[in-house]
């Protein structure tokens, strides 16, 4: 494993019974409050990702904001913001997905990705793998290729894993 990796584990707090009683909140605002950290984090992920050909990265919100503009400006991609419902202003193409309680839905700008281009979807963390999957969906029926998602955390206790059969 990376050298790097250990710094940005012990970097991420994790928080006990938030925002409900059983969850293991895991906190990324302390990575960012470490330099190194948050900087090892972004590099670990462009080195992994350029010359690979991504034309684009897509973020997700909310907290795929904020590792998705710098991996994309290092490695030459546009950035596109997938967003919750109603905050983008132009004509959108929607995905809904099932959270534990109800739905949610992810947006996307009609035109912000062309066929052919190749996505790298970011988020800071997998759990069911239910918001990727809707970010997947988005981008593929827009007609890109989803290269592969970039999550800083894994909860692998829930044992979903993207492939073979998002
Ligand atoms: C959290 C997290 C991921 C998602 C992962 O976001 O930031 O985006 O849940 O869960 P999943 O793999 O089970 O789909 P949340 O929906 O809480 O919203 P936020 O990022 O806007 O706070
Ligand atoms: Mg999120």
């Amino acid at each position: 494993q990376d050298p790097r990796i250990e710094g940005i584990a012990s970097s991420i707090r994790v928080v006990p019974n938030f925002p409900k009683p059983g969850i293991m909140f895991q906190d990324i605002t302390t990575l960012l409050l470490d330099p190194k950290a948050f900087k090892n984090t972004v590099d670990l992920f462009v080195e992994r990702y350029t010359g690979k050909d991504i034309t684009v990265v897509a973020g997700i919100e909310a907290r795929g904001f904020i590792f998705g503009p710098p991996i994309a400006l290092a490695i030459g991609a546009k950035f596109i913001p997938l967003r919750k419902p109603r905050k983008l202003p132009g004509e959108v193409i929607s995905e809904e997905y099932v959270l534990e309680y109800g739905t949610d839905c992810l947006q996307m700008h009609i035109g912000a990705v062309q066929p052919g281009d190749r996505a790298l979807v970011v988020d800071d963390l997998i759990a069911t793998g239910g918001t990727l999957c809707a970010a997947i969906k988005l981008l593929e029926r827009a007609g890109a290729e989803v290269v592969e998602c970039a999550c800083v955390i894994e909860l692998p206790e829930l044992k979903k894993r993207l492939t073979p059969n998002y």
